[in-house]
């Protein structure tokens, strides 16, 4: 019997053991192959490995007149990006492997950011989920159709930790948080990457933006960033090294300096930090044009140089700039170290060779594959249900919500009766005309019940429509020619006949993404006088909220009874809205950025460090940290969320009161649904270190869990605390630190109503 123990418990060491003979097996295979390919390879060639064009109009047919083609013909494309379609892909593949002298395959990339044709909720809707096993499954499900159409290579996830709701690409990260953000970036690499990249439902992620991209200052698009070590290791950098040892294949410079130098030729951040320090093993990718952007930045004067300070810090590819490209006379002249070129047309080729392209460069090309798996039944109602999850319910006065699916409903906005707006930003696969719109949503949800439903447009997003062209891009236009009188008018007289009134409104969704910072984040002028005369009829008014950002919502909250911020769910909105609008499915989701009072808090979070003068309550205090016109504090904390039941959390205790330093304690606390429905609630622990020798926060996330309770229901949660999980990076040393002293651990249902306990670590 012992001797059957012994070897159970042997069991697992033997499978680790051979999983690494394995992974050194193939290592040492991969390296004999790319050596053999290398020798065979001209510095031209290697320098091709380097450069990822922009592919512009390449497609089947035209990839033979176009320059790129010919560049592919001689070698000198590593890959391409943004390309669409398996058998455009499959086109161009056939030139690199078929017409150039060593048939090397190409890289085929793409900005699959929150799905492909199938779009899951834009990365800060998905986080509020708090989902890992969702998100896991959202980048599953992007990569299986990816793939099928002829990608391998992602340029997501995008980690950037942001506390400013000015910046547009806060949608494309998860928030605020660098621990829920490190949880999110695991999830992601591992749904996208799965157990391994020869899988051909698998692609390469790329992780983004490094380094700090998300602490633009201002929140001005492409601003310079500041964050000193101390705050860049605590509140910035944990998500990129999370997915680094989640085992992500790539990582994208980002377009700001960090330390004062760009970080696509900074070999601190690429080399020393990355590589040395983190151990990451696969390849950097510039982003657009970054390479060339150092003579923008003017760290030097021509574009040569550039490439060489990019290649000497670490930069493997180069995204447009055609720099590392044409390097070869540089090399030749000793300007710059030939075994540079190798080192990173090396890291180029083993990427390619873990991808399966040298075994079929057309893996990630077949036709049939596609046909069953994009925008497939399964998927849709994947990111259904996964949407219906990352709504956060923020106001539900007299239990409003959920409707009945009965009486006349009004349903009024300019996002209404939409259909390219639903799937947010940065969704390039998209295919908006498969997509249905809010009003079709509600029309199939109320199908047969016998309720009426109404709609009006009532306005545009706004009265400027130069304003409104710029955040409906990409031929995205939305503007109803009639006055805002004439609409408004409609609107009232259909609403006047409602019982209640749902208004579809907010940020049409290029309002917020790349290049879309805005300082006024609050509910656009025609939207928000048009919600200030339906207030007037006096019939309820549900607001289903679009925003790919925090907003300002003071005036919804003050004046409407009930308000879901919906964010931009992908292409499975419009149901999604239905469901919870009607209560098939009870909301669940958490804010993972706070929702400020005014646009002057930022850049804001609900991870404050303490000041010199303290002011934790956040009103007016004369010589206390805090403003004098309004609170400091959020409108909606960090980790908010209301559901249509109730959680009631007790017996909440820790197993000691005291924790040496090398040791554990378990927190436990009971939390039961104490309403009439089933619910999903996200438990959240955190912690406080109230005397450290670095400034720390008065709260911080440090764990949480996401629990279903049918009505009635109890279950107990429990946290393990220990080094680990309650440590911070100190100052000048930078090491994971945890010190001696009294701690408050701190458990409850979002990061302001928290019952909480002392813990003495010794
Ligand atoms: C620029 C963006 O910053 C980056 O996130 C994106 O992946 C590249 N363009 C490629 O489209």
């Amino acid at each position: 019997m012992k001797r059957l123990w012994i070897i159970l418990a042997l069991v697992p060491v033997l499978l680790i053991g051979c999983k690494q003979h394995n992974e050194a097996t193939e290592d040492a295979q991969m390296r004999v192959f790319v050596d053999q390919l290398m020798a065979k390879m001209t510095l031209e060639e290697k320098l091709g490995q380097l450069n990822l064009p922009v592919t512009g109009d390449i497609v089947t047919g035209q990839a033979r007149e176009s320059n790129v083609a010919e560049d592919i013909r001689h070698g000198l494309v590593g890959g391409l990006f943004n390309l669409k379609g398996a058998a455009a892909i499959r086109e161009v593949q056939r030139i690199a492997v078929e017409e150039s002298r060593l048939g090397i395959p190409l890289l085929f990339g793409m900005d699959v950011i929150h799905g492909y044709e199938t779009v899951f909720p834009i990365p800060l809707g998905l986080s509020c989920s708090w989902d890992m096993a969702a998100i896991e499954r959202s980048a599953q499900v992007a990569a299986r159709e990816a793939t099928a159409d002829g990608i391998c290579w992602t340029f997501s996830p995008m980690v950037d930790i942001c506390h400013d709701g000015r910046w547009g690409r806060i949608s494309e990260g998860s928030g605020e948080d660098p621990y829920l953000g490190s949880r999110i970036a695991e999830a992601m690499v591992r749904g996208y990457q799965g157990e391994s990249l020869a899988d051909p439902e698998t692609m390469m992620a790329c992780v983004k933006h490094f380094a700090l991209y998300g602490a633009v200052e201002a929140g001005r698009e492409y601003n310079n960033v500041y964050p000193d070590d101390f705050h860049a290791f605590n509140e910035y950098m944990q998500p990129y090294k999370a997915a680094i040892d989640a085992g992500a294949g790539s990582v994208m410079a980002a377009f700001n300096t960090v330390h004062g130098i760009p970080s696509t030729g900074n070999k601190w951040l690429l080399n020393d930090l990355l590589r040395d320090q983190w151990g990451f093993r696969g390849f950097v990718v510039s982003d657009y044009c970054g390479l060339e952007q150092l003579r923008d930045h003017g760290v030097c004067t021509d574009k040569e140089q550039a490439a060489i300070q990019c290649l000497e810090a670490g930069l493997d590819m180069d995204m447009v700039s055609a720099g590392l490209v044409n390097l070869a006379e540089a090399v030749r002249a000793g300007k710059c170290d030939g075994r540079l070129v190798d080192a990173a047309c090396r890291r180029m080729l083993e990427a390619k060779y873990k991808l399966g392209l040298f075994d079929d460069p057309y893996r990630y090309c077949d036709l049939s594959r596609r046909d069953e798996v994009v925008l497939c039944d399964a998927h849709r109602a994947e990111a259904r249900r996964i949407a219906g999850e990352c709504m956060v319910l923020l106001k539900n006065e007299r239990n409003l919500l959920p409707l009945p699916k009965r009486g006349t409903i009004a349903l009024i906005g300019a996002l209404a009766n939409t259909r390219p707006n639903m799937s947010g930003t940065w969704a390039v696969a998209a295919v908006p005309e498969r997509y249905k719109t809010v009003r079709e949503g509600l029309e199939d949800a109320l199908r047969g019940t016998g309720a009426k439903l109404l709609y009006a447009k009532g306005s545009n997003l706004m009265y400027d429509a130069a304003q409104e062209a710029i955040g409906t891009m990409f031929g995205r236009e939305m503007r109803d020619p009639r006055s805002a009188e004439a609409m408004r008018q409609e609107a009232l007289a259909i609403a006047r006949q409602a019982d209640v009134i749902i208004a579809a409104m907010g940020e049409a969704s290029e309002m917020s993404g790349e290049c879309s910072s805005r300082v006024d984040i609050e509910m656009p002028d025609a939207q928000h006088d048009l919600l200030v005369e339906l207030k007037k009829l006096g019939k309820p008014i549900v607001l289903v909220h679009f925003a790919g950002r925090p907003t300002v919502l003071n005036w919804e909250t003050e004046n409407l009874p009930a308000i879901i911020e919906s964010w931009f769910c992908g292409s499975e909105s419009a149901d999604a809205i239905a469901d919870v609008l009607f209560g098939d499915v009870n909301p669940s989701g958490k804010l993972t950025v706070q929702l400020p009072r005014h646009v002057g808090q930022y850049p804001f979070s609900y991870r404050q460090m303490r000041t010199s003068r303290l002011n934790e309550a956040g009103d007016f205090n004369k010589f206390s940290t805090c403003y004098s016109d309004i609170s400091s504090k959020p409108l909606y904390p960090f980790g908010y969320g209301l559901s249509y039941t109730t959680f009631e959390y007790t017996n909440f205790y820790l197993t000691d009161s005291v924790m040496p330093l090398d040791g554990k304690v378990e927190a436990h606390v009971t939390v039961t649904n104490t309403g009439k429905r089933p619910g999903s609630e996200i438990v959240q622990l955190y912690i406080s270190d109230p005397v450290a020798k670095g400034v720390r926060p008065y709260r911080e996330l440090r764990g949480f869990e996401r629990l279903t309770l049918a009505a009635g229901e109890s279950k107990e949660v429990v946290f393990v605390l220990d080094a680990e999980r309650m440590g911070y990076f100190e100052p000048y040393h930078l090491t994971w630190t945890l010190e001696p002293g009294e701690m408050q651990v701190m458990i409850g249902a979002n990061s302001r109503d928290t019952q909480n306990l002392p813990l003495r670590v010794l």
